[in-house]
């Protein structure tokens, strides 16, 4: 689908302290939302797109100011307890237990909908999704805001999500009320989204919050449908969210399967084959595997390193941040190197699959 956006609004731009935001900056960002329009703001996972959760007209401008379609629903972001009351039905012990355990956190509920909270937000869904994000920012917005903050992440549909506000900006400048800028999010990826409504507690989106340690706090945990590796079979989508073309960039991103060592030789060929024909080739890569791309015969047009393959959550924190800038540099192929999927890497992982739309080179 190619959406054209319209730039034709004044975007009001806040930089402010992530760890004590300055109140005249939130005051005024608050009041954008209250007045019904669109404010981009940090979290600890991504930047998400907010407006008041009860005002429909305001939510239905974070669709367009996306591209998004109508029948992928959003999270509701809330600050309070009393918040969370009063969009969902009941709390039932389960989420009463993640709440204190992982709240704030990157850890989004599914539960049964309260009446009051309207059709656009869900998409129709007899569920809604909430959280409370960890971040300074993000809180004292909602509080001053004086309601929930529905809000996906800040990019167009089906573009990476943003992990620092010039993500947001290149894609948002001109079509969203503001934006708070409290610099890099920490974790990177997005929260883990947890269906409630269900007989057994179902991950429908892996993210911030691993299954080892709901697993810790919850009798059982099941992972949706969606393949756990790469050798997996056919996905079939859960979360509406999940069957749509996600988090990519322009170039078309390949991920390279098996044998680390193996993979290595078989990316720089690759990468050999495609500058041949003229192509800009990127290779995202982790730290034990940086020098041999950094050999005298073979330059790769954009190396990045995302981190070491013990550390997952460094490389969550700079996935997005890479495929942007894959795009900021114009390359037409990138090549990705298969991570562990441990802990977050399991994020990690289920990202770069997506955005891949599923070209996997096996070995
Ligand atoms: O970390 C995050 O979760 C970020 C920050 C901004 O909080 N937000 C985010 O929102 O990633 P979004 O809209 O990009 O992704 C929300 C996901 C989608 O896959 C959506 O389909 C799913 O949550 N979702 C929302 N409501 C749902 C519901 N009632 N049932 C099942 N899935 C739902
Ligand atoms: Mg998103």
């Amino acid at each position: 689908m190619i959406f054209i956006i319209k730039r034709r609004m004044r975007t009001r731009y806040w930089r402010v302290n992530p760890f004590h935001p300055e109140k005249n900056k939130i005051i005024e960002a608050a009041s954008l939302i209250r007045a019904g329009n669109t404010v981009a703001f940090p979290t600890e996972t991504v930047y998400g797109l907010g407006a008041d959760a009860f005002n429909p007209e305001a939510v239905q401008k974070i669709f367009t100011a996306k591209g998004r379609p109508a029948d992928n629903p959003l999270i509701i972001h809330v600050a309070y307890w009393r918040h969370l009351e009063k969009v969902v039905q009941e709390i039932p012990p389960e989420a009463a237990l993640l709440v204190r355990r992982f709240w704030p956190g990157p850890l989004t509920l599914v539960l049964p909908k309260s009446p009051e909270v309207p059709h656009v937000v869900t998409a129709g869904l007899d569920t809604v999704a909430v959280r409370m994000p960890r971040h300074r920012v993000a809180l004292e917005l909602i509080r001053r805001s004086r309601c929930p903050v529905a809000a996906p992440s800040a990019n167009v549909s089906g573009r990476p999500s943003p992990t620092a506000a010039d993500h947001v900006l290149k894609d948002m400048y001109g079509v969203i009320g503001g934006i708070l800028d409290g610099g890099s999010t920490s974790v990177g990826v997005e929260s883990t989204v947890l269906d409630l409504s269900s007989d057994v507690p179902t991950i429908l989106r892996p993210g911030g919050v691993t299954r080892e340690q709901l697993e810790r706090v919850l009798k059982r945990v099941r992972v949706s449908s969606e393949r756990e590796n790469l050798n997996g079979d056919e996905f079939i989508p859960r979360s509406p969210g999940m069957k749509y073309r996600h988090y990519s960039p322009r170039g078309e991103l390949y991920i390279i399967h098996g044998n680390i060592e193996k993979a290595v030789g078989k990316i720089k060929e690759l990468v050999l084959n495609w500058q041949k024909e003229g192509k800009k080739v990127a290779v995202l890569c982790s730290r034990e595997t940086q020098q041999h791309y950094l050999q005298n015969d073979f330059k790769a047009d954009l190396l990045m390193v995302l981190g070491s393959r013990k550390e997952p959550k460094t490389v969550a924190r700079k996935l997005y941040e890479a495929l942007h800038r894959c795009d900021e540099e114009n390359m037409d192929v990138i090549l990705v190197e298969e991570f562990p999927f441990k802990g977050i890497g399991y994020a990690v992982m289920n990202r770069i699959i997506k955005a891949s739309g599923n070209r996997i080179i096996q070995l």
